[in-house]
């Protein structure tokens, strides 16, 4: 059972260099996947789980988010005209998803920063942080299985995915040893970004965390870590080590669908992948991919 008192937390003050030029203008958590911006999945997902405040913690150019979810009541009066109800309907979604806030990072010193940021908003409840680099697939739901196990069990809980030792160095990577359910291991440890080498597994935090408003005194005195910036996972991997601050730290691993969209070729497969998947654009897309295949 989830509780709808859970609020979630969405950082999008990053720069997204990584996508320059078309993020020069726009935040890259507005890239289309598909038909939709990568943050309107996030929030989807956010809503399948119960929660229906959103808080997104935004940078410079946030204009387009906030419009994003806001009422267009122009183009809405547009398509109400012509009787386009099902292009309507599809404005619409976005505004009545859930409650929305924004607030700013100001200084972007990174991830642990910009969830600091979310204390006043957030107050002394447990609440869920939601990367949008990965999404979730719908029919996978992770979230809900986080909420439960923090709830059950009072603790902090991060998503982990195993992932080849090659790639590790791109994620947080956790320590963990085993519980009594099959999907959950303790955390005994954090390390942000290690190199194959010092890695002390190839569980990485995938973007999805369910944390104790705890996290927030924690936070407030974690030094820059990797990058110079002020790291989530050095506050998780404080609380791993003293479970008296609040409780343990637990992981769920996940083996469903997700889609990386961190990098641009990650976001290509993610969109053709999601595109595959959808009944209006996957039989042909999927002939086109067929045909071209062998040209390759
Ligand atoms: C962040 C976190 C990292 C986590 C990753 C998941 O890194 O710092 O621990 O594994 O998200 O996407 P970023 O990708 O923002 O550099």
């Amino acid at each position: 059972m989830t509780t709808p008192t859970i609020k979630a937390v969405i950082p999008a003050a990053g720069l997204g260099t990584r996508f320059l030029p078309a993020t020069k203008a726009m935040p890259k958590e507005m890239l289309p996947v598909v038909d939709k911006p990568a943050i309107q999945y996030v929030v989807e997902e956010a809503v399948g789980a119960g929660i229906d405040d959103i808080l997104v913690i935004i940078g410079r150019n946030k204009n387009a988010l906030a419009n994003h979810f806001d009422r267009v009541t122009e183009l809405e009066h547009t398509l109400e005209q012509k009787g386009d109800h099902g292009k309507l309907a599809r404005v619409n979604e976005t505004s009545a998803l859930a409650d929305i806030h924004f607030v700013r990072q100001g200084d972007p010193k990174g991830l642990g920063h910009a969830v600091l940021r979310a204390r006043r908003h957030v107050g002394k409840e447990t609440f869920a942080v939601m990367l949008g680099d990965d999404l979730i697939d719908a029919r996978d739901p992770l979230l809900s299985r986080m909420i439960d196990v923090s709830l059950s069990r009072s603790a902090t809980v991060v998503a982990l995915m195993e992932v080849d030792p090659s790639q590790i160095h791109l994620y947080g990577c956790a320590d963990i040893e085993p519980t009594d359910e099959a999907d959950v291991v303790t955390i005994k440890g954090l390390v942000e970004k290690p190199s194959a080498s010092e890695a002390p597994s190839n569980l990485a935090i995938i973007g999805r965390y369910v944390l104790k408003p705890e996290i927030f005194d924690v936070l407030e005195q974690t030094p820059p870590g990797k990058g110079g910036e002020i790291q989530l996972t050095d506050a998780l991997e404080e609380l791993a080590g003293d479970s008296e601050i609040a409780g343990p730290v637990l992981g769920v691993v996940f083996t469903g669908r997700r889609y990386d969209t961190g990098d641009r070729l990650d976001y290509l497969k993610s969109s053709i992948q999601l595109a595959l998947d959808r009944d209006d654009l996957g039989p042909q897309l999927g002939d086109w991919i067929k045909q071209l295949a062998p040209m390759l």
